[in-house]
């Protein structure tokens, strides 16, 4: 039996990559897939829908069930309409897992408009459109009397919660996407919704694109392969299953390593029953100090 049996999920930006990686291991765990992919290339521009279609013929060459979907996901009507293509074609919808991404890196003097909207709009809106009209279908269900557990996986990433210099637009797209499936969690748990983020690191295009990272990344005979994209699949498979436990969590995932985000909490503070002077503040303001 499979962690998903079942189980309708779509997956976005599921042609190449890790998303692709989730797609063939979700339906190897029973469940029925539409692999959404515009076909990108790294910075989002042109169109290819041949990758997403390969990942289909492989699923279905090994006994899967799977559907291509070639929307765009930072597209309002797009994103609906991919929502109901796993609605049609499956007869429901399960899970979400949101992974569509592109990166336009550039220091912030020389950022222009066109690459901090292209970023934001891919990575946010892309993770909007989808999880607004997947979350419209859930409660619908729910006042139906259709009462089961969904799941929607967002990603994340390390370069925006550790605040990665020269991406300035793909940082704070993927902190506002952690935040954004936190608050996802708090007002969807009421239709048996869980809501979790990863921040992935694996071997795909995007950071092979990065400086320095192919070396790291190069798998060496003998050794388990920490930078396999493979290896992101089983935590994604967990968050989107009944078993899942969690909700409104970030989980850093890369190799055999799993680790949990704290997220934003309050820290040391200087409290007065008055408005403060900023003389005052000058003085008191030293109290406040940075562990180490
Ligand atoms: N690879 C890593 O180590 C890493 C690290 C942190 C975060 N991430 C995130 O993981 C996700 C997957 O990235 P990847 O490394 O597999 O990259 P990738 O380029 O191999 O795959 C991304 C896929 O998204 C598709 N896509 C892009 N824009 C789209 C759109 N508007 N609509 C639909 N599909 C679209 C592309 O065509 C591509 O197939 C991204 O969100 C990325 O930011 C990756």
């Amino acid at each position: 039996m499979g962690a998903l049996d079942g189980r309708v999920a779509i997956i976005t930006g599921a042609g190449r990559g890790i998303g692709r990686e989730h797609a063939l291991f979700f339906a190897s765990e029973g469940a029925k897939v539409v692999v959404n992919d515009l076909g990108a290339t790294n910075d989002g521009t042109g169109a290819d829908i041949s990758p997403a279609q390969q990942v289909v013929q492989e699923i279905e060459a090994r006994g899967g069930e799977a559907i291509v979907n070639g929307e765009n996901v930072a597209d309002w009507e797009g994103a609906q309409r991919m929502i109901n293509a796993a609605i049609e074609h499956f007869g429901d919808l399960d899970i979400l897992v949101n992974n569509a991404g592109i990166l336009r890196d550039r220091v912030l003097v020389n950022m222009t408009e066109e690459e901090w909207d292209a970023v934001i709009a891919v990575h946010l809106k892309g993770h909007f459109a989808p999880t607004r009209w997947a979350a419209a279908y859930w409660r619908e269900q729910h006042k139906a009397g259709v009462v089961k557990p969904r799941n929607i996986v967002h990603t994340s990433s390390t370069s925006g919660l550790f605040s990665n210099p020269g991406q300035s637009n793909y940082g704070a797209a993927k902190t506002g996407i952690a935040t954004f499936s936190q608050i996802v969690a708090k007002e969807l748990i009421r239709y048996g919704v869980k809501s979790n983020t990863i921040a992935p690191g694996a071997r795909t295009r995007l950071t092979l694109a990065t400086p320095g990272l192919e070396d790291i990344m190069t798998p060496k005979d003998g050794v388990f392969d920490q930078w396999d994209p493979a290896n992101i699949s089983p935590l994604v498979a967990y968050l989107a299953s009944e078993a899942c436990v969690f909700t409104g969590e970030t989980f850093l995932v890369q190799g055999g390593n799993v680790t949990m985000i704290e997220s934003w909490a309050r820290g040391q503070s200087i409290d007065r029953e008055s408005r403060w002077t900023v003389a005052d503040l000058s003085d008191a303001m030293t109290s406040l100090q940075r562990p180490g």
